[in-house]
């Protein structure tokens, strides 16, 4: 038995589980790339959600590991969230957003780069959750270019 789910993760209850399926990449300085995703959110008790991700990258015919996050999705009151987030291109931060029914919506309140990381400026995410399938936009502001799309994704909740 898991422990249970405290009462103020309750609005966030529906992202539980794990998830899979594809997703489209782009940015105005890179080739458009598919990439596989499996991405969990799970209860561990406390008054958050941990968030796991991992993707491949799909090219030639090959199945290249790629990005991945973990963090901690922090319910506060009225609907609001705080996400704190590491990536293993040097990037970590802090995202703030909203919970409204099964859509969140999240922006970068601090973003910080280590000294070899390319440059991020801000990250913005759409989650639109609809019985077990969820489908997720994520755009960039980096390398110099305006607020781009850089991810598309629709995945299934397997577990
Ligand atoms: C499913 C998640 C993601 C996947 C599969 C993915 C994949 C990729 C790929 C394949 C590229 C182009 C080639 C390369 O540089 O490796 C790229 C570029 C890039 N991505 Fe992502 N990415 C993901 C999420 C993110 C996130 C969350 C960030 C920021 C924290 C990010 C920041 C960048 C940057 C800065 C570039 C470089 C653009 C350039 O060099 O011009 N990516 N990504």
């Amino acid at each position: 038995m898991g422990s249970p789910l405290l009462p103020e993760l309750e609005p966030l209850a529906f992202l539980l589980g794990v998830w899979r399926g594809t997703g489209l990449g782009e940015y105005p300085t890179v080739e458009r790339f598919s990439y596989e995703e499996q991405l969990e959110f799970a209860n561990v008790g406390k008054p958050y959600l941990t968030y796991q991700q991992r993707s491949w990258v799909l090219r030639d015919g090959e199945r290249l590991p790629s990005h991945m996050e973990f963090a901690f999705w922090r319910p506060r009151p009225e609907g609001s969230v705080e996400v704190i987030s590491a990536h293993p291109n040097g990037v970590a931060e802090i995202e703030i957003g909203n919970v409204d029914g099964s859509r969140v919506t999240l922006h970068s309140l601090r973003l910080v780069t280590s000294p070899s990381a390319k440059e991020v400026v801000r990250l913005e995410r759409d989650f639109v959750v609809r019985g077990d399938s969820l489908v997720y936009d994520v755009r960039m502001e980096a390398v110099q270019q305006l607020l781009r799309p850089h991810l598309h994704a629709e995945l299934l909740r397997t577990a």
